[in-house]
C-alpha cells in the first residue's frame, strides 16, 4: 500500500535556528517559512535528493505542535509521511484492519495541497504516520 517516503516532519522550538542549522551546518536546500493556519503550524520545507524534511513550528493557540514541544522542549520527530495512490481506499483498508484514523477519519487537504490522513501512533509502533495521496 505505502510507496515512497514523502517527508519526515520535525517539531522545533526555534524555527530560525533550525533553518539556519540545516542550511549552514548541514548544507541543505532550505525554503522560506510558510504559515499553514488550517494546520496550526508554520512550516519550512527542506528539499533533499530523495525526500523532504519539514520543520514544524506552532502557529496559533490551538496548534497541535504546542503540546508536543511542551513534552519535547528541544524538539523531535513529529511524524513521517508515506505516499499512497488512493487515500480513501487506504483509509478504509486500514480501518478494516483495526487501525485508528485520526480526526473525522476523512482525508483533509495537507500542507502540499494534497489529501492526507493521520494514523494513531499507538497503532504504529509509537510513530504518528501521515499518508498522502500523490
Ligand atoms: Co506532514
Amino acid at each position: 500500500m505505502i510507496g515512497r517516503l514523502n517527508h519526515v516532519a520535525i517539531a522545533v522550538p526555534d524555527l530560525e535556528a533550525a533553518s539556519a542549522q540545516y542550511r549552514d551546518t548541514l548544507g541543505a536546500n532550505v525554503g522560506a517559512p510558510q504559515d499553514e493556519p488550517d494546520h496550526g503550524v508554520t512550516v519550512v520545507f527542506i528539499e533533499l535528493p530523495n525526500t523532504k524534511i519539514e520543520l514544524l513550528y506552532p502557529l496559533g493557540e490551538n496548534s497541535p505542535i504546542k503540546s508536543f514541544l511542551e513534552k519535547n522542549p528541544s524538539g523531535g520527530i513529529h511524524h513521517i509521511c508515506y505516499e499512497v495512490e488512493d487515500i480513501k481506499a487506504a483509509a478504509e483498508q486500514l480501518r478494516n484492519q483495526g487501525a485508528r484514523v485520526l480526526g473525522s477519519g476523512e482525508p483533509k487537504i495537507g500542507a502540499h495541497g494534497k489529501p492526507v490522513i493521520f494514523l494513531h501512533p499507538k497503532d504504529f509502533t509509537g510513530t504518528l504516520v501521515e499518508l498522502e495521496q500523490v
